[in-house]
């Protein structure tokens, strides 16, 4: 039998499931090789499979916290994993929580160390924070806890519980960094958080090539894109924004993510293309365009039914005139989008439009391929605006 992994998801696991299936189709694995255990946890085993493989995987998803594999015999598990000097091993619990846990963790974490002390083993338990029941990112990597021994992963469900190893962890402080230290960025307008715009890059189910983003803002698309190894275009109707992602990618450059990024950030009005830059367009081999368009301005209370329409009519107008670009001149087969339509909340519920009130037959909706609902949803907790993702690919 083929070795078995487990995929931990971040806080939305519908959409690291779909980036999870999308980024193994560009390694050229089936979904079938993914069994989803509970909510949040993904098992995945293939016989093409191996560790670095699914390392390479891990590395270039935004929404998975961890990766480990699966361990079989958890009676030997323990005294395996000599290392030189002290042992350091935490014990994280994912899935299906009881109350009882964290005072388990504890007894739990001392047997093992009792039982390691037998094997003249000298080690250090690290419990999770605030009688929590997994260690954090932070705690992982501060304690060097992958390098000098192991974290013990309980995986449950409703069912039943087995057990995996960390392989390696998100790398959380890269995500800030991009998000916190570049350069430029627009309180205002808001930027979307790194995770997504890495989930949405990854979407594309593309490992390489172009993507354009042609509502770029500061640019958080693009500089996934480009740190994922892919070149890009990016343009907006604010010259501000073309410079903050122009210089946001001199950063990267300065920073260290990013060495041979082909990359152009110009104007463009989306509504009112100039011919100069429709013809530069066309003639660059663009294999996705992922983008977060204008949503309409930022909203911090409930919305009226009828002006929430009023919103909706307009970004569908603005999104209509992005596919009449992109019908018109740039549509070849295979390309793919990767978009987010806004839903309002309102005094009578959410309100959104659908996808097909703006593409035609000829786009392909991918999102019922991912996704069980075909609900792609980004929200934040109390937020009056929800993003929706729609993967479009052109037949
Ligand atoms: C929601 S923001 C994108 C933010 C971006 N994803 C980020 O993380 O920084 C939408 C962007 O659309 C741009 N925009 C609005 N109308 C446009 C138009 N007609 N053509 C091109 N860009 C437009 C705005 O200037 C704004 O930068």
């Amino acid at each position: 039998m083929p070795k078995q992994y487990f995929f931990e998801s971040g806080t939305f696991p519908d959409l690291s499931y779909t980036e999870l299936i999308t980024v193994l189709s560009s390694f050229g694995l089936p979904k079938e090789s993914i069994t989803r255990y509970g909510n949040s946890i993904f098992l995945l085993q293939h016989k093409k499979l191996t560790e670095l493989t699914v390392i390479n995987i891990f590395k270039r998803l935004g929404g998975a916290i961890r990766v480990g594999e699966i361990v079989e015999d958890i009676d030997t598990f323990y005294t395996e994993q000599k290392k030189e000097g002290k042992l350091i091993f935490g014990i994280s619990i994912l899935g299906d929580i009881k109350k009882s846990d964290s005072s388990f963790l504890k007894r739990l974490g001392n047997g093992i160390k009792k039982q390691l002390k037998e094997y003249r083993i000298s080690s250090r338990f690290v419990l999770p924070i605030r009688d929590g029941y997994s260690l954090n990112a932070a705690q992982v990597i501060k304690n060097e806890i992958l390098g000098k021994g192991f974290e013990l992963i309980i995986i449950r469900n409703k069912e039943q519980e087995i057990y995996g190893r960390t392989i390696q962890i998100q790398d959380l402080e890269g995500f800030v960094n991009r998000d916190i230290q570049r350069p430029g960025s627009n309180l205002e307008m808001g930027t979307l958080p790194p995770k997504l715009a890495r989930m949405m890059v990854n979407f594309t189910a593309l490992s390489s090539g172009t993507i354009w983003d042609p509502f770029c803002g500061s640019g958080t698309i693009p500089m996934e894109a480009a740190v994922l190894g892919f070149n890009f275009l990016a343009s907006d109707i604010d010259p501000k924004a073309v410079e903050d992602t122009d210089n946001n990618t001199k950063w990267l450059y300065q920073e260290g993510y990013i060495t041979d990024t082909l990359y152009q950030s110009f104007y463009l009005d989306v509504t009112k293309p100039d011919s100069a830059v429709v013809k530069k367009l066309k003639n660059t081999d663009i294999h996705a365009i992922v983008c977060e368009p204008f949503m309409g301005p930022p909203q911090t209370r409930l919305l009226s039914d009828v002006r929430a329409r009023e919103l909706l009519d307009d970004v569908k107008n603005l999104y209509s005139k992005l596919f009449e670009l992109i019908d018109i001149k740039l549509a070849k087969r295979g390309i793919k989008v990767v978009m987010i339509i806004p839903s309002y909340k309102t005094n009578k519920g959410w309100i959104t439009f659908g996808i097909r009130e703006l593409v035609g037959k000829r786009w392909i909706v991918k999102n019922s391929e991912y996704s069980p609902t075909r609900d792609l949803k980004w929200s934040r907790k109390n937020s009056i605006i929800t993003r929706n993702i729609f993967i479009l690919e052109r037949s």
